[in-house]
Order: C-alpha cells, then structure tokens, then sequence
C-alpha cells in the first residue's frame, strides 16, 4: 500500500476513516496517513466512525490480547492527538489512549430515522447494556421503552429471562443495539417480541456490521425493516447519515484543538 497526502495549508487536519472490513487494510491506511501529516507537523483528529477492534477492551478469557488498547497505542504513535469516534461498545474502551478521545453518540439521529414510520412504537433494548441508547432512541420516538434480561448458561448459550415492564401486544417494536455483527442478539430478542403479542420487530443499530448471515438470521424471525447508521456501509438498510453529530460534535469542542 502507498498513500500520498496533499499539501497543507493548515496545521490542523481532521482525518475521517472508518475501520470496518476489510478493517487490518483500512485501520494501515489511517496510520499511514496520519504518519505522514504528523511528519508534516500537522496537528492531527481521526474520525474513526466505527473503530475496529473497540469491542475487545479486556482479556475474555485468559491469554486474549486486548486489542483495542493496540491499535490506540498504534494511532497515537501515528501521530493522532485526538481521536473522535462513534458509539463504541462500551466507552471507556477509549480511555487507555494516550492523547485526547471523545465520543459522538447517534442515537438521536438514528430515531429520527425511525419516527413516524411505526404506528405503535415501542423501544426495546436487547440488553441492560443497550438501556441507554434505547432511552435517548424513545425520547425522539416519543414512545415507551424496556429492556431484555439475558441469561448465560455454563455452556455460553444465551437465552432470555424477561423484559421489563414490556407489554409488546399490538406494538410495533423496534429494537436499539449499538451494533449488529452476527445478528444473533437480534434475532433472539425479535422471537421474544413476538411470542408476547408485538404486531411487528424492526431493528437499528449504528453499526452494521452484518457478518455471517445476520441480514438472513433476522429476516428468518420477522424483521420487517433494519436502520443503521453510515458509520459502516450496507445497503439493505435504511441509512441515517451522522456527519451533521460528528461536524457539530467538532464545532464544539474546538476550542480544545486550538
Ligand atoms: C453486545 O452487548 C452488543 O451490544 C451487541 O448486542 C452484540 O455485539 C451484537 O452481536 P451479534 O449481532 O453477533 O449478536
């Protein structure tokens, strides 16, 4: 790979590249990119809409290289000072780089994709962890929200205890995940919405990752529409474009370029 920059004609330069797949290919290019303006003594910002790796933030079982805590050691010696990114998994995987990270969250954006497109909407989240991008998603839809209780067993599979104060009869459920990889946690929470009465399952995520079969995975148990976000493209999916949060998102904090 050869990357060659423009000429600057400012020291500080926002570099946008999203990490997904083929995400070794596209995270090498961003570090190059971002060497070769730091040689030029630009003061650099990478917007990374989704940041690959981000979900393995600790050791799940033991000997695991945490490798997020990598490739934030990587852009860093890079060059990059600060590091915008998207709804990661879990926020404070960003907390181990070494220059500046902020956080643009979407949820907003994504419901407005949603509104006014379900007659009965109904918020869920597929677990605990999701509670409050589905609470930020509800207060645009203007509607209720709840989550899933998940259970593992000894064996790893997950099913589902209950969800909280959810009565989904005659809803049109929507189901809020940060991301979407397999479509596994999808598709189980959807089943569930249907067996308790929901009149339809849709799902939004702002990362579409859509490995494997999820599209089909979903399709299977009655997902009617999926929404994502353009951190990742895909385009079975109606798409919200989040440039406007990440703009804004710069705007306000650019004092702290300076
Ligand atoms: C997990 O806690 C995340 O929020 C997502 O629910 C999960 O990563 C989605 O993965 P998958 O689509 O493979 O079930």
């Amino acid at each position: 790979m050869k990357v060659k920059v423009p000429e600057l004609n400012d020291e500080n330069v926002v570099v946008v590249q999203s990490t997904y797949s083929p995400q070794e290919k596209n995270l090498f290019e961003l570090l190059l990119t971002c060497h070769e303006l730091s040689r030029r003594k630009a003061k650099i910002t990478a917007v990374i809409p989704y940041l690959a790796y981000a979900r393995q933030n600790r050791s799940f079982t033991s000997g695991e290289a945490v490798s997020v805590d990598m490739v934030l050691d990587m852009l860093h010696a890079a060059g990059v000072r600060r590091l915008i990114t998207v709804n990661p998994h879990k926020s404070d995987a960003l907390a181990y780089f070494k220059g500046k990270a902020g956080i643009v969250d979407a949820s907003k954006t994504l419901a407005r994709a949603v509104m006014g497109q379900l007659d009965e909407p109904f918020v869920l989240a597929p677990d605990k962890g999701g509670l409050n991008l589905a609470k930020n998603a509800a207060s645009v839809i203007k509607c209720e929200y709840t989550h899933i209780e998940k259970i593992r067993d000894n064996y790893g599979n997950v099913s589902i205890k209950k969800a909280h104060g959810g009565g989904f009869k005659g809803k049109d459920v929507i189901i809020f995940d940060d991301v979407i990889s397999t479509g596994g946690t999808i598709a189980l929470a959807a089943r569930y919405a249907y067996a308790e009465g929901a009149t339809s399952v849709c799902a939004a995520a702002v990362h579409l990752l859509m490995a494997d079969e999820a599209y089909n995975r979903m399709k299977t148990v009655g997902v009617v529409k999926l929404f994502g976000a353009n951190t990742i493209p895909f385009e079975k999916a109606e798409i919200a474009d989040i440039s406007s949060d990440i703009a804004e998102f710069i705007d306000h904090e650019k004092k702290e370029y300076d």
